[in-house]
């Protein structure tokens, strides 16, 4: 059954098709897919709170009104994700407590302060844009749910770039102060989101492994020079800088070249230890437990729906 099992998901991935949750799979294919999967929907729901400060703060009620769509998105997000890893059978209860233990990671990026308004541009500009370009190939990933969820992911991030490019233009283009509130947010945002794409190739533990069983598609610094060429156009439309004097780009490599990335930094905030992990641990803690009446009241309300029907 084994043998079988391996050499039919042998043929499907090199046939570049799709596993479903009821194919034969490796452990270890199980294992990576419910780790990336639960990890990167940990992040949609921690990422929703640097911009939760600014719904109450944001200056004007369109502006309020577009913030908390994109709040609310990403809270849908991180449930389908979580629905995605659940089929691979771990219960999302236990995904949760990995989260809420500290045992699981989530994007790096969050565990950095929103400052100002600006932030909220640079977030949506440059952390959204980073998700769109890691998360586009994903939707080719070889697991079914997995790559089916980033379609419908991908859809509502690129309205997520553009209101954050649209805040960074108009303060671009308003006073002096504002300008340079902008400018401050892109020079704090721009290598942070850089490492959002995970550490270089040569200390990347799993890459490997996930490409040849096509869940990654691109090394981490294939993408991130990809999102560098992209962002490099994009800021000179806001009038902005990028915070990067070495950026280039290296006719013979074909790739651009940034400036060396802060690694111990991101060692440090993926380990626990980044500016804002523990408030933002604290906060999904007390969420959660704010949160438990709601789930006894339907786990209730269920268990009875199911003595009526027995
Ligand atoms: N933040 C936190 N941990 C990170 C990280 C980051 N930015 N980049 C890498 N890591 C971790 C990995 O999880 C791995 O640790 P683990 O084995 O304990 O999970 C370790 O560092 C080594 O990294 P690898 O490159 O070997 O790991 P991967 O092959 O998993 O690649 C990844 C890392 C590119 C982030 C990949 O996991 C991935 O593509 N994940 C899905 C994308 C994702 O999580 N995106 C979140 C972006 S934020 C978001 O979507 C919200 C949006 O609304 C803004």
């Amino acid at each position: 059954e084994e043998r079988a099992g391996q050499a039919r998901f042998d043929e499907i991935i090199a046939k570049d098709s799709r596993i479903e949750p009821r194919d034969w799979m490796p452990e270890g294919y199980r294992k990576t897919l419910t780790r990336q999967i639960s990890q990167h929907a940990h992040s949609e729901i921690i990422g929703m709170q640097p911009e939760a400060n600014w719904i109450t703060r944001a200056p004007s009620l369109k502006r309020k009104a577009i913030l908390m769509a994109k709040v609310q998105d990403e809270a849908g997000h991180g449930l389908y994700l979580y629905s995605a890893a659940e089929t691979l059978g771990t219960p999302r209860d236990e995904l949760n407590d990995q989260l809420l233990s500290g045992r699981a990671k989530y994007s790096s990026i969050f565990n950095y302060p929103a400052r100002t308004w600006a932030d909220m541009g640079a977030i949506g500009w440059l952390v959204d844009g980073a998700a769109i370009a890691n998360q586009v190939p994903l939707c080719r990933a070889s697991y079914g749910p997995y790559g089916r969820a980033m379609v419908r992911v991908c859809k509502e991030e690129s309205f997520h770039q553009r209101q954050g490019f649209e805040i960074l233009l108009e303060l671009a283009n308003g006073t002096a102060e504002q300008k340079q509130m902008a400018q401050d947010a892109v020079n704090r945002f721009y290598e942070p989101s850089l490492m959002m794409f995970g550490p270089p190739d040569g200390d990347s533990p799993n890459s490997q492994q996930s490409m040849a069983w096509n869940i990654k598609r691109f090394t981490n610094d294939d993408l991130r020079q990809r999102f560098v060429g992209m962002i490099v156009e994009q800021v000179k439309v806001l009038g902005l800088t990028l915070p990067d004097p070495e950026l280039r780009f290296d006719e013979t490599a074909g790739q651009w070249i940034h400036k060396e990335l802060n690694w111990d930094e991101f060692k440090a905030v993926i380990s626990g230890h980044g500016p804002c992990n523990a408030q933002r641990l604290a906060r999904r803690r007390e969420a959660h437990e704010n949160g438990a009446w709601v789930r006894e009241a339907a786990a209730a309300y269920a268990a009875r729906q199911t003595e009526k029907v027995a």
